[in-house]
C-alpha cells in the first residue's frame, strides 16, 4: 500500500487530518496586549517558577514556558499515540516545516538549515568533517566554549592541524579591534576561523559580518558558534556571511531540551564528511550531515510551538526586553570600586547576558553566598580570562529580582552595610 492510499484507508477509518499531520491543536493562549503596563507581568504568570530561588542563570537552558510546554506535551501523547504510523508517514514531513521556519526566523535558505541536537553536534561536525590537510591552521579564541575547543584539538592531533588562539577583548573600543585581534592571527595556512557570536562566559556580542568579510578577504572560510544568539536578539545569518553557523535552540527559543540548529552556506555542504553514513548515500546538500537516525520527533513539533511564542512576543520587543533587563542591574553596579563588569558598557555588545566580579572574592564563593544568603541562583565563571558570576534573566525575570541582586552585591563588594 502507498503512503496515499494508506492515509485515504486510516481517513475512512475516522482519524482526523490533523491528528495524520500530528501536529498540535492546542489553542495559544490569549493575545498579549503590550500597551498594558503590566504585560510582563503576564508574560511572567505564563512561566511555572520555582519559589526556592530567584533564577538567573538562563545561559545554560531557557526553560519552557507552560504554553509551549502543554503542546509539547500533547505532541509526546499523540506521537506515542499514533507509534509506528506517525514514524512512517509524516515526521520527516514536519521536522522539514520546523527546519524551513527556522531557516525563515534565521534569514536563510531552507535548503541550509537542518535541525540538530545542540550546538555541540552542529558544530563539532563541521570541525570534525572539514577538509583538512597536515598543516592546515584554524583559528579559535580562548574564551571559546569547551566542546568545540576539545574538537579542535582532537582533529589536532588526527589531521596535524595547527590550533591557534587568540583572546578578545573584553572592553574593545571599536570592532575593528577585534577584526584585527583575528586578523592577525591569520597565515596562509589558515583554513577555517571559529568565533562565537555571542561569548558565552561574558555575553559580548562580537561583529561576525565584519570578521567573516575580513577572513574571507584572506580566504578562511567561517564557522559561528551561535549557541546564545538564535532568539536572543534579532540577526539575519546572511548579514552575517558566515559560511556555517550552529545553535542551541533549548536556549533562547525555548524548545525542550535537544534541539540545535545547523547553518551551512549553499554549496559548502558537500565539502564536509559527514559523521554519520547519510540515509540517502548519493543526495547532496545539508541533509547528508543529517542522518541521525531515530530520534525524539516531539522535539522537531515543540520548534513550531517555541516559534509560535516568539512570534507573540515579536523578536525586537523580547530583545530589547532582555537588553533592559541586563542594562537594569549592570548600570547600577559598573562604577563601584571593587566591582568588576566583564561585559562592555556600549548596549549593542551585549543583550541578557553580563558577567560581574567581586575583587574581594573567588567566582565560586560568590556564586555560593548569593545562592546561600540571598537565594539568586547564578553560575560562577574562572577561566580564559574573566573571574565572575555570569547573570542571566529572562523573559519572566522581574526588576525586583533584579533590584535584590544589586543589593546583594553592593553588600559583598563593601559599597553598602
Ligand atoms: C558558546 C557556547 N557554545 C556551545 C555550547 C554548547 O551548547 P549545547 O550543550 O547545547 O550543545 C554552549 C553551551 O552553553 C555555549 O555557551
Amino acid at each position: 500500500m502507498n503512503k496515499r492510499t494508506f492515509l485515504k484507508t486510516l481517513t475512512a477509518l475516522g482519524f482526523s487530518s490533523s491528528s495524520i499531520i500530528g501536529t498540535s491543536e492546542a489553542k495559544s493562549s490569549a493575545e498579549l496586549d503590550f500597551n498594558s503596563t503590566d504585560s510582563w507581568d503576564q508574560i511572567r504568570a505564563g512561566y511555572k517558577l520555582k519559589p526556592d530561588y530567584i533564577n538567573l542563570e538562563n545561559g545554560y537552558y531557557c526553560f519552557l514556558p507552560e504554553e509551549t510546554l502543554e503542546k509539547y506535551l500533547e505532541d509526546i501523547r499523540r506521537v506515542n499515540y499514533q507509534g509506528s504510523y506517525y514514524m512512517r508517514t509524516v515526521q520527516w514531513e514536519n521536522k522539514e516545516k520546523s527546519a524551513h521556519a527556522l531557516a525563515k526566523l534565521v534569514g536563510a535558505k531552507p535548503e541550509e538549515i537542518a535541525i540538530t541536537r545542540n550546538t555541540t553536534e552542529s558544530l563539532d561536525l563541521i570541525i570534525s568533517g572539514f577538509p583538512w590537510k597536515k598543516g592546515d591552521q584554524a583559528i579559535m579564541a580562548n574564551q571559546d566554549y569547551g566542546s568545540m575547543l576539545t574538537m579542535f584539538e582532537l582533529i589536532s592531533r588526527r589531521h596535524g592541524v595547527k590550533q591557534v588562539r587568540i583572546d578578545i577583548p573584553l572592553h574593545p573600543e571599536n570592532d575593528q579591534e577585534i577584526v584585527s585581534v583575528y586578523e592577525n592571527a591569520i597565515t596562509e595556512k589558515t583554513k577555517l576561523l571559529m568565533v562565537p557570536h555571542v561569548v558565552n562566559i561574558t555575553g559580548q556580542i562580537l561583529p561576525v559580518g565584519k570578521i567573516s568579510d575580513m577572513a574571507h578577504r584572506h580566504g578562511v572560510e567561517v564557522m559561528v558558534d551561535g549557541a546564545h544568539a538564535v532568539g536572543h536578539f534579532q540577526f539575519s545569518i546572511s548579514d552575517l556571511n558566515c559560511d556555517y553557523y550552529g545553535s542551541s535552540l533549548h536556549k533562547w527559543l525555548s524548545v525542550p531540551l535537544g534541539a540545535g540548529l545547523l547553518f551551512v552556506k549553499e554549496g559548502k555542504a558537500d565539502q564536509i564528511k559527514p559523521l554519520l553514513a547519510p540515509y540517502e548515500l548519493d543526495k547532496k546538500g545539508i541533509y547528508n550531515l543529517n542522518h541521525t537516525g531515530t530520534h525524539p520527533v516531539a522535539t522537531d513539533l515543540a520548534v513550531m510551538h517555541a516559534l509560535d511564542f516568539h512570534e507573540k512576543i515579536g523578536g525586537k520587543r523580547k530583545e530589547d526586553r532582555l537588553r533592559f533587563l541586563q542594562k537594569y542591574w549592570s548600570d547600577q553596579l559598573r562604577d563601584l570600586p571593587g566591582i568588576v563588569l566583564n561585559t562592555p558598557k556600549d548596549p549593542s555588545r551585549s543583550c541578557a547576558i553580563a558577567n560581574v566580579g567581586i575583587e574581594s572574592s573567588s567566582p565560586a564563593d560568590l556564586a555560593q553566598r548569593l545562592v546561600k544568603e540571598y537565594q539568586i541562583f547564578t553560575v560562577a565563571i574562572d577561566g580564559a580570562g574573566v573571574k565572575g558570576c555570569r547573570i542571566t534573566p529572562n523573559l519572566y525575570t522581574h526588576t525586583t529580582e533584579l533590584d535584590q541582586l544589586v543589593h546583594a552585591l553592593k553588600i559583598l563588594s563593601g559599597n553598602k552595610s
